[in-house]
């Protein structure tokens, strides 16, 4: 039975690739993510056209076609490209061997529209749409595609060892599909991907984060990562994550599985935020539990100092992984570093002085740490949980009070390190930080204000306390030097 997308194909684009597919006599198709997303209405910029025959030369006639658009050539790739207005159309030759969009063989033998169609990844991404004249529209689904969509289904055209011999990292793909779209593997590929887990090694490992990335940001990402663990390639392509998993006991006192906290975390921020590097800080925040657990007789289980272990561990995640090690590591880092604080301080009855402390630390960060905080909040009991979030809402509301009042978020101590030397005619050594540090804790701790004045008043009082004697003429601190832009 033919089905007919032809109301789908309502931009002008698409005609105009038929009319130079016309021209230059051979047949041309709409394949893969972009008829994917057609079915499941979701947009899709990404338009992918199969010739079978010269793609570049149906590439160029379409080019011209559009008037003096561009025609991006990739000859290692055996592809071109052209982008129109917001779209990107990606033209490729029929192939025989398996449809990579990384390969770099451009050599591969020609073949025709079935070829192509079954050495795709899944029977989703498998769907044509017909550009030729005779059946316009139409969509060609040899293997059943549009029923596994309907059944909400991730399968292989051909026997998944086939399938993820050719390209190992559909493994994770299929994963991360099942993860976006809400769908399940079907059972003998989800065999085949456990059989086949080793091959994952291959692969390299920026589409490896790129694939995890794309788990991180779904919509609930505790799919992807059960199924990860489910068919053993957690522990593959991330030991550290895997480590999370399972519960000990001794003397009738059990923890919590890691693990399984971590994701129902990750779930739980995810209708929160939809920035990659505060998943990315919810994902390993407890990452050193396992570094730092201990079992003390009196207290049980205890994983003191994991925050500060987690964040030591970021850097090297993010080098392992290919992961950007700039101020987004940095931020995560950060997060890790942070997350306990605000549980405390809503455990106690606060102090203006804690949530200053907590400002200056987190800083323009603090809205990211306080959402990661609440999504952290995992208990099953209904009033443990309403009262943990009632105390962050005092905690976020002390927050607004003081930054309102102290203006702690990017707040630098009154008086540097170099005028603490000048002032005590010392080189740069300790006593210089710890003169700094008693100025920021007594204007934290709301000692002295933030003042100038009152912070010079103590610096003096903290140096001569540390036998150190101000050069004179020092006694009062002196105006700060602004730059003179008159020129
Ligand atoms: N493809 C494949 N095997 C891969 C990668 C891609 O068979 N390892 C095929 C699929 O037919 C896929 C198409 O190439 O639909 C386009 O790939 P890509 O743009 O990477 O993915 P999409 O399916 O479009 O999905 P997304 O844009 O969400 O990544």
């Amino acid at each position: 039975m033919s089905f007919s997308l032809l109301k789908e194909l309502n931009h002008p684009v698409f005609k105009i690739v038929s009319e130079a597919a016309a021209a230059e006599g051979i047949d041309a198709y709409v394949i893969g993510g972009y008829v994917r997303d057609i079915i499941l209405h979701r947009t899709s910029k990404d338009i992918d056209i199969m010739a079978v025959g010269n793609a570049m030369d149906l590439a160029s006639t379409v080019g011209k076609k559009l008037g003096s658009t561009k025609v991006q050539v990739f000859k290692n790739f055996g592809t071109a490209m052209i982008r129109y207005k917001d779209l990107d159309i990606e033209f490729v030759g029929a192939r025989k061997e398996s449809y990579v969009r990384e390969s770099r063989k451009p050599e591969v033998e020609t073949g025709t529209l079935e070829d192509d169609q079954q050495r795709r990844d899944f029977t989703i991404n498998a769907l044509a749409i017909s550009l030729n004249e005779g059946n316009y529209g139409e969509l060609i689904d040899p293997f059943d595609g549009l029923k596994d969509m309907e059944n909400s289904i991730i399968r292989t055209p051909l026997d998944p060892d086939i399938t993820f011999s050719d390209d190992p990292l559909r493994m994770m793909r299929a994963i991360r599909f099942a993860a976006q779209l809400r769908f399940h593997i079907e059972p003998l590929t989800l065999d085949s991907i456990t059989r086949n887990r080793a091959r994952m090694e291959i692969v390299s490992t920026e589409r490896i984060s790129d694939e995890l990335n794309k788990i991180i940001l779904s919509s609930k990402p505790s799919i992807g990562f059960r199924l990860l663990d489910d068919t053993g390639l957690l522990e593959i392509v991330f030991p550290e994550l895997y480590k999370l998993k399972g519960v000990e006991e001794r003397r009738s006192i059990r923890h919590k599985d890691n693990f399984l906290h971590t994701i129902r975390v990750l779930d739980n921020i995810a209708p929160n935020t939809d920035d990659l590097w505060l998943r990315w800080a919810t994902l390993l925040h407890d990452i050193a539990k396992p570094l730092t657990k201990r079992f003390d007789p009196e207290s049980g289980w205890t994983f003191h100092g994991h925050n500060h272990y987690g964040a030591r561990m970021v850097p090297e995640i993010f080098r392992r992984m290919k992961l950007p090690m700039n101020e987004k590591m940095k931020f995560v880092e950060k997060l890790v570093n942070l997350h306990m604080r605000p549980i405390v301080l809503s455990q106690e009855i606060v102090s203006d002085s804690a949530v200053r402390r907590l400002l200056f630390e987190a800083g323009d960060d603090i809205d990211d740490l306080m959402t990661l905080c609440e999504a952290d909040i995992t208990s099953g009991i209904k009033d443990k949980v309403e009262r943990y979030l009632r105390n962050f809402q005092l905690v976020r509301q002390k927050l607004t009070e003081i930054e309102e009042k102290d203006r702690m978020r990017n707040w630098q101590p009154p008086i540097s390190g170099e005028e603490i030397m000048e002032v005590f005619g010392i080189p740069p050594c300790r006593a210089v930080g710890d003169i700094k540090n008693a100025i920021r804790d007594a204007i934290l701790d709301g000692e002295i204000h933030n003042d100038r004045e009152e912070a010079w008043a103590l610096m003096l009082q903290t140096g001569i306390n540390l036998d150190l004697k101000p050069v004179p003429g020092n006694e009062l601190p002196k105006p700060i030097e602004t730059e003179n832009h008159e020129d």
